[in-house]
């Protein structure tokens, strides 16, 4: 078991190397109210004060201490769709690019990076203080093999061998639907997506909808309202 015991460190500044770009065109201040983890914000630059915390990941290969903030998803605690997939997924591949969509302040991009130490492991967000916190929480863990960056600082002509994302479903099904549409594309011919989506979010619509689109879904796993789906690159025929 990896262990590694975080001290929490106040703060959000950038890390020299830390990729930054112009803005995308994501609404800069929408709000969004979560049932299961209160308000956070799809912003690049949240303006909910800063209120550092920490939150613990264990899983039966890796337990980390993570810091995160106000104005990202899930600051008080791993997400329970998140520990679903982590907990469920099958072994990322050893090498290659490896993608995490939403990566937030980084559980799913630093478990990856953790079970595949010769991979190099691409981290997305459209929130600039979540990947601040991301970068930071890599540092502190080790990890010299993840990147965190906003998606068009991400080489275009990067293949990747997995996608492993816990998705941004509150951001609305057209916008949902052309960012998986959008990532699914770059994956690597016998490369595979896990999704995992709350079932009253709409886990079944969205697969069938995956199918339509030419992207073979199936359900991998269903537990505590969660399914993780397991998606492959369309046929290129
Ligand atoms: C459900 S959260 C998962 C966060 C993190 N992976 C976790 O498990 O805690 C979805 C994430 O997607 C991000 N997001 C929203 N729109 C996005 C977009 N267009 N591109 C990339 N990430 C986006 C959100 O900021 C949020 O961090």
């Amino acid at each position: 078991m990896r262990h590694i015991a975080m001290m929490r460190r106040a703060g959000g500044e950038c890390h020299p190397g830390s990729p930054r770009a112009a803005p995308e065109a994501t609404p800069s201040r929408t709000l969004v109210r979560s049932a299961d983890v209160g308000e956070h914000y799809f912003a690049r630059q949240p303006q909910t004060d800063s209120r550092p915390g920490t939150v613990d990941l264990v899983l039966p290969d890796l337990h980390l201490r993570l810091a995160t903030d106000r104005g990202m998803f899930s600051p008080d605690r791993v997400d329970l769709g998140t520990r679903v997939l982590l907990e469920t997924v099958p072994p990322p591949p050893p090498d290659g690019d490896l993608l995490d969509l939403g990566c937030g302040y980084g559980p799913i991009a630093l478990t990856m990076a953790s079970r595949s130490p010769q991979a190099i492991v691409w981290g997305v967000d459209v929130n600039e203080r979540a990947l601040t916190v991301a970068e930071r929480n890599a540092q502190t863990a080790g990890l010299d093999n993840v990147r965190f960056g906003l998606a068009d600082r991400i080489d275009p002509a990067l293949r990747f061998a997995a996608i492993w994302s816990n998705p941004p479903i509150r951001i609305g099904k057209q916008a949902l639907h052309a960012l998986l549409q959008t990532w699914l594309a770059r994956l690597a011919p016998g490369g595979r997506a896990h999704l995992v989506v709350q079932k009253n979010l709409g886990s079944d619509s969205l697969q069938r909808w995956l199918n339509d689109q030419g992207h073979p879904a199936e359900r991998l796993a269903s537990r505590a309202g969660y399914r993780v789906l397991a998606v492959d690159p369309k046929d290129p025929s």
